[in-house]
């Protein structure tokens, strides 16, 4: 554990890359107590329903208090990180002290991911912590609020779900394949998520849409689903569960060589990789709006 905050424009420790087996324990300690928060504003009644992008993108009151119980945790342990948070961006400390990164680690919090699904009382919600050193992820944890189950990676030691270690799906067939996939806010990006849903689905066996980004990654870890892929994701709702994925040994990207990002994001194991790739090029998934 990191010593007491420093003051108001104190510079970083020297040197300060810590070894993400210590930003792992603090992502799971975090990400228990904050599923735990989630769990208790749930049981006494949503209230305050905002809405953000759209009218179907909503926030609740929960969303917010996790995140800044989140926020306020991690700056216990690690005062010189800086956060990158769904509902506060990269100004959740609220002490005002600089949002210049005066560490090499960066977390990315989705403090409820499938907030749709927590609204209406579905079991798959989750927290998503991940930690990056100079911008590359090499933490991840995923905690499904709902079932108490969590999934884990360190960058070059695997990925984990409670214990069992992750290698995804043994199937080599897009046409055997179960497929997630999830959809973005906006009407006309639905369309679009549409027409290439509408051409994907007599290709594969199935389609599961769960309403929870960083669950799907996890699912298709664990070989729970064969493979997913999403166009229009922030980097809150993929960095966690997609380290996750590639740990487990899962092919994690866009398409055409790019990286996983808000064009797409495609987890798929290398058998099946090429030809769910193929087929979304194809279709022009990373296209439209
Ligand atoms: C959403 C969920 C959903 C995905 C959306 C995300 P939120 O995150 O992960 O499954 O399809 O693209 O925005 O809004 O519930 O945190
Ligand atoms: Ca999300
Ligand atoms: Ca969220």
């Amino acid at each position: 554990m990191a010593s007491e905050p420093a003051g108001l424009g104190a510079a970083a420790p020297a040197g300060d890359r810590p070894d993400p087996r210590e930003l792992l324990e603090i992502a799971e300690d975090v990400a228990a107590e904050a599923a735990a928060l989630a769990v208790r504003f749930r049981a006494k009644g949503i209230r305050d329903i905002d809405t953000k992008s759209t009218a179907t993108d909503l926030v609740t009151a929960a969303d917010r208090a996790v995140e800044r119980l989140i926020a306020e945790r991690l700056y216990e342990h690690r005062p010189y990180d800086e956060i990158l948070g769904e509902e506060y961006g990269a100004a959740s400390r609220e002490d005002g002290r600089s949002e210049t990164p005066r560490s090499a680690v960066r977390w990315v919090v989705d403090p409820i991911d499938g907030t749709v699904n927590y609204v209406y009382g579905l079991p798959q919600y989750a927290v998503s912590l991940a930690a990056q050193i100079d911008g590359v992820t090499v933490v991840g944890v995923v905690r499904n609020a709902a079932s108490g189950e969590q999934w884990s990676a360190v960058r070059g030691r695997g990925a984990w779900r409670d214990g069992s270690r992750l290698t995804g799906s043994p199937e080599t067939e897009l046409g055997q394949s179960l497929i997630a996939t999830g959809f973005g806010y906006a009407a006309d990006r639905r369309e679009h998520q549409a027409q290439v849903l509408a051409r994907v689905l007599p290709a594969v066996r199935d389609i599961r849409r769960f309403g929870a980004a960083s669950l799907d990654l996890c699912f298709a870890a664990e070989g729970l689903v064969d493979a997913y892929f999403e166009k229009g994701l922030n980097l809150w709702d993929h960095a966690a569960g997609g380290l996750v994925a590639a740990e487990a040994g899962l092919i994690v990207s866009g398409l055409r060589g790019a990286p996983p990002g808000p064009d797409m994001v495609v987890a798929a194991p290398p058998a099946l990789y090429p030809a769910l790739h193929d087929l979304l090029v194809e279709l022009d998934a990373d296209g439209g709006p």
